[in-house]
């Protein structure tokens, strides 16, 4: 089988050390995976292409990359599944994180925010004599969060870090929901309250994609919503993010549908004067849901079938409870 890899390069060693493409065209098996293409190109074409990898079987997480725009691991991907009709293949380094060489990344501002949501278990209460012991039910729904093989590959494709670098990010979001949902661990209120914080859980936008991104079904953006859940259950209520989310639900449980003019004065506070630039700059995305249909009258807030909504919402909370 034919196949031409279109790999993004980047050597800091030359002189003017910018980014470049390099196509390599090899003949290689069906069974081929995307590491394999790599590491063939390393031995027998160009030995100074940087690929970083080890188990080869999905396990340690070092071949993180983009195939075609998506990140994944390369040896988890087979090249017959991502070429196109001409046998080409588009192959680069993961995004947001800093390049070394080539494929290879600098894991550092990764294991920097991990180690930020503080990733061991700080029980409360006298130390057992023997060791601390959780039910298996209680610890089932980490079953899937234990899964991260800390790849980075949902980090490579967060939408939010490409515009604001401080954000946890999903990976280490993801560990800390790994902490937060122990039974054994005693200080979900400390943790909350940290995420709580700008940077934290309030600060992804549900893009999904690294969601997508996972190779291992961790699905960080779901661990997200529920420690956002977990902070408002605790009385964590002071933020943007928390009153958006409360103000959401409460006029859609009550009228049936949003009313997107109130809920930007009620998710950044009615007399915030801090916010008043964030609620000006809103009033012309207002004017526009106003223009087509897209917001309540005055006259008849509540709209048709609210009611059936009102049930719904009841449903869900007793189930719940
Ligand atoms: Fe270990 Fe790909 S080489 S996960």
């Amino acid at each position: 089988m034919r196949v031409v890899l279109d790999i993004g390069r980047f050597n800091p060693d030359a002189q003017d050390a910018q980014p470049y493409r390099q196509e390599f065209v090899l003949e290689v098996e069906e069974y081929f995976t995307v590491l394999d293409a790599l590491i063939r190109i390393r031995e027998f074409e160009d030995p100074s292409l940087a690929v970083r990898c080890s188990c080869r079987a999905s396990i340690c997480g070092s071949c993180a990359m983009r195939v075609n725009g998506h990140a994944g691991l390369g040896c988890k991907t087979k090249l017959i599944s991502v070429m196109d009709k001409e046998g080409r293949v588009r192959v680069d380094p993961v995004g947001n994180m800093p390049l070394v060489k080539d494929l290879v990344w600098d894991m550092k501002p990764f294991w920097d925010k991990v180690r930020a949501v503080e990733p061991y278990l700080q029980p409360e209460g006298p130390e057992p004599e023997e060791e601390y012991i959780a039910s298996a039910e209680s610890m089932l729904h980490l079953v899937g969060v234990q899964a991260c093989i800390m790849c980075g590959a949902c980090v490579s494709d967060c939408t939010v870090l490409e515009v604001d670098k401080n954000f946890l990010g999903p990976a280490a979001l993801a560990k800390a929901y790994r902490f937060i949902g122990d039974p054994r661990d005693g200080a979900t209120k400390a943790r909350l309250e940290k995420l709580n914080e700008y940077s934290g859980v309030w600060d992804c936008t549900r893009c999904m994609e690294c969601v997508q991104a996972c190779p291992k079904g961790v699905a960080p953006m779901e661990r997200i919503m529920v420690m956002r859940d977990k902070a408002i259950a605790n009385g964590l209520h002071g933020t943007n993010g928390a009153r958006h989310a409360e103000s959401f639900a409460e006029m859609v449980k009550h009228t049936g549908w949003l009313n997107e003019f109130w809920l930007v004065p009620r998710t950044y506070g009615m007399f915030n004067l801090m916010n008043l630039n964030s609620m000006f700059g809103a009033l012309p995305v207002a004017w526009r849901a106003w223009r087509r249909g897209k917001l309540p009258s005055m006259m008849h807030p509540k709209r048709e079938g609210a009611e059936n909504v009102r049930r719904i919402f009841e449903k869900v909370e007793d189930h719940k409870s």
